[in-house]
């Protein structure tokens, strides 16, 4: 046996495992999303098609050893159908439609290794589709362009960075070669758009996954102390999120405390808390695959320090002031504007900038340019979409509003990242400008706020789904009261 056979082997028997014990311990029910709500969906993307034939490719066999898999969110919104190898195929010629499904045939003998798999047989049944074996798909895909039924759209499935899956890129290369003259068009932004509104039942999933990162922020909030890891505060929260039967973070949960509180992304949660800090956690469940994301942060020492409950006071404000501006129909602009104006104006009274719409040198010396001082400290946008991915689309991207079946975050910050000032460009109006504020960053150094809440707008109105405490006080007796507990 070649050594790439008992890698294989081995893989396979981690699978089987995790299935053993997801029977024995009691998964969450399979998807609450009913099939007729898919198959309405997959007719929407047809209705927006026009004609031609649009191919899904849904994810492959993990490519690191022993990962769990993870379908593809535009196949899962699609067809429910989380295993490896499915694609599906829709076709549109006049007032003729097809679909197929296609899947990983049943095969005991790999299953052993794999767990079960849906086959044919129950892949049609569940989804009411027609199914082939996923070996098929070629001659499928070949039958249909020979008979004229292109163009063909595609839906490929990109790694993180946006980059074809490499096993993806082959196939369509070959499709390509074998049907001299054909372009391939993306079908990527048919479904990304029906995606940005949510049905009632992908928002009471949200709900759930929502629902349990706030209880897994309550289980930690008495656990932060100085002397904590960072990673202890992980593996509590991960632990909370499985044990009400969350699939898994939706993100890699963030612990940045001190210095790491400053840095958006942290996610290696390898330090020690010391006292006089501030801790954001950021951290989202995904619960059948629907992805919550709230953020808190909170004081090591159980309540804040003068300096850092001033920083958090201004986030908070600033968060209020957008989520006064989120009402159904608003202008999603306007949320942005009216937190930027107060995290402007905080800053200003801090020191940290010198007037809310004071701008500092950010181009080269080929391409001057300016750019707003805020920016230093609050480098991101105030929110996105949350779905299947924790950035999912959302309808206010393309229309600009608030409206029914959106849900979204809204998440402002501030981070004094203590060597702030000195990766400006040398220029002379930066200089003058370092010099004004290098005391107010030495003040502040290490602060880093982030207030992050979910929302959901249905016909009653923008929803917060997240209710968390959030005001600074609330934060301290919320860690105070859990310790005494
Ligand atoms: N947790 C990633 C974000 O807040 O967007
Ligand atoms: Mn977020
Ligand atoms: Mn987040």
């Amino acid at each position: 046996m070649s050594l790439l056979h008992v890698h294989q082997m081995l893989r396979r028997a981690s699978r089987g495992v995790a299935l053993l014990v997801a029977i024995v311990v009691g998964a969450p029910a399979a998807a609450q999303i009913p099939a007729a709500e898919y198959a309405a969906r997959r007719a929407t993307i047809l209705d927006d098609a026009g004609d031609g034939i649009v191919l899904v490719l849904g994810a492959g066999e993990p490519p690191e050893n022993y990962s769990s898999f993870w379908q593809t969110p535009h196949a899962d919104w699609l067809t429910g159908i989380r295993e490896p190898g499915m694609a599906l195929v829709m076709v549109r010629r006049g007032a003729m439609r097809a679909q197929w499904l296609l899947v990983e045939p049943k095969n005991p003998d790999a299953e052993v290794w794999t767990g079960r798999r849906l086959g044919e047989r129950d892949a049609a049944r569940r989804t009411g589709l027609a199914t082939r074996p996923a070996s098929d798909l070629d001659r499928l895909v070949d039958s249909l362009l020979a008979a004229g039924s292109g163009p063909l759209r595609v839906v490929r499935h990109r790694s993180e960075g946006g980059e074809l899956v490499w096993r993806d890129q082959r196939r369509l290369d070959a499709i390509v070669q074998r049907h001299p003259g054909l372009t391939l068009d993306d079908a990527d932004a048919l479904i990304t758009r029906r995606r940005g509104r949510k049905s009632a039942a992908e928002l009471a999933l949200l709900r759930r996954s929502i629902d349990i990162t706030v209880e897994a922020h309550r289980e930690i909030a008495s656990r932060i102390a100085p002397g904590v890891y960072e990673y202890e505060v992980q593996a509590l929260l991960e632990y909370t999120f499985r044990r009400r039967g969350a699939d898994r973070p939706s993100f890699a949960s963030i612990v940045g405390s001190g210095p790491n509180s400053t840095i958006l992304h942290y996610n290696t949660n390898e330090r020690q808390m010391l006292a006089g800090e501030t801790v954001v956690v950021d951290i989202g469940s995904s619960f059948q695959g629907y992805a919550a994301d709230v953020t808190r942060t909170y004081p090591v020492s159980g309540t804040f320090r003068p300096d850092a409950r001033a920083v958090y006071d201004i986030v908070r404000r600033a968060q209020a002031a957008a989520e006064a501006a989120a009402t159904p129909g608003a202008n999603a602009a306007l949320m942005s504007r009216s937190a930027d104006s107060v995290l402007a104006a905080g800053l200003t009274a801090l020191g940290l900038i010198d007037a809310p719409g004071a701008m500092y040198d950010c181009g080269s010396a080929d391409a001057p340019r300016r750019c707003r001082q805020l920016r230093l400290f609050y480098m991101h946008g105030l929110g996105h979409g949350i779905g299947l991915d924790v950035h999912d689309p959302d309808q206010y991207y393309d229309t600009g509003v608030l409206a029914e079946g959106s849900a979204f975050t809204i998440e402002p910050g501030l981070y004094v990242r203590a060597d702030v000032l000195a990766s400006l460009p040398d220029t002379p109006g930066n200089r003058a400008f370092v010099e004004r504020r290098r005391a107010a960053v030495a003040r502040y150094a290490d602060i880093g706020v982030r207030i992050e809440d979910d929302y959901v707008v249905t016909a009653a109105g923008v929803e917060w789904v997240s209710r968390l405490p959030r005001e600074a006080n609330e934060i301290e007796a919320l860690m105070a009261a859990r310790r005494g507990r």
